[in-house]
């Protein structure tokens, strides 16, 4: 089995982005993730200042458009985030909505180079993205999104019943949790339920101490 994923989406929050998120990357960098494979979803602006600095570190972008290179002004084009360091992408989270043709597109201009991560609100949109076989589908329903109560203490069900939906159609395809993710042991539940790690935001982003929370987090996934 492969090892445990810690995905640490920044986000906008401020002590993640722009010149605040070179801190974050230190104190979290910092953090004994020996056995769990770490991933932090950047700013589109960070992504390369990051990556340079820390490439130990797995960066990825938070969305991609499937554009080419040329006239497409403000579009995230993922040649040129792959070139500035990004391994990966989030996309269609539940904060940057996408129509299930641009995931399509974006899969078929990757194609494979880089990991997907596609972000689903509930099973319907799982099995939707499933069929589209990204490198791996986070369930995040959306009311618990930046609450205290982790997903998998509000709704166990979601999560075992995604993994099982998703692996019935494509076993090669990796599934994640989120929402309201904080500690160790919501980590530990996720994988008890069968996700093969996380994606969570504010535990780590709005934290006093953001590198022992990230501790936690990794020693969490270590514990399950
Ligand atoms: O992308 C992660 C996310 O939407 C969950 O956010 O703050 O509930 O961990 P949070």
């Amino acid at each position: 089995m492969s090892e445990p994923l810690v995905v640490v989406n920044c986000k906008t929050y401020a002590a993640a982005s722009g010149l605040a998120s070179n801190d974050l990357m230190a104190a979290l960098a910092s953090v004994d993730s020996d056995g769990v494979r770490l991933v932090l979803a950047v700013s589109a602006f960070d992504l390369h200042a990051l990556a340079s600095a820390h490439p130990h570190l797995e960066f990825w972008s938070q969305h991609l458009d499937p554009v080419g290179q040329g006239s497409f002004t403000g579009w995230l084009e993922p040649e040129t985030a792959m070139e500035r360091g990004a391994t990966g992408t989030l996309i269609n989270h539940a904060e940057h909505k996408v129509e299930m043709d641009h995931v399509k597109r974006l899969l078929h201009q990757l194609d494979g180079r880089i990991n997907v991560c596609a972000c689903a609100a509930d099973e319907a949109e799982a099995r939707s993205l499933a069929a589209l076989a990204p490198t791996m589908i986070a369930v995040e329903p959306p009311e618990l999104i930046g609450g205290d109560v982790s997903v998998t203490s509000a709704d166990p069900g979601i999560v075992r019943d995604t993994v099982a939906l998703v692996k019935g159609i494509d076993a090669g395809i990796m599934v994640l949790c989120g929402a309201g993710v904080k500690t160790g042991e919501d980590v530990s539940a996720a994988l008890r339920l069968g996700a093969e790690g996380v994606l969570l935001a504010s535990g780590v982003t709005k934290a006093t101490d953001p590198a022992a929370v990230l501790q936690d987090l990794v020693d969490g996934a270590r514990r399950a």
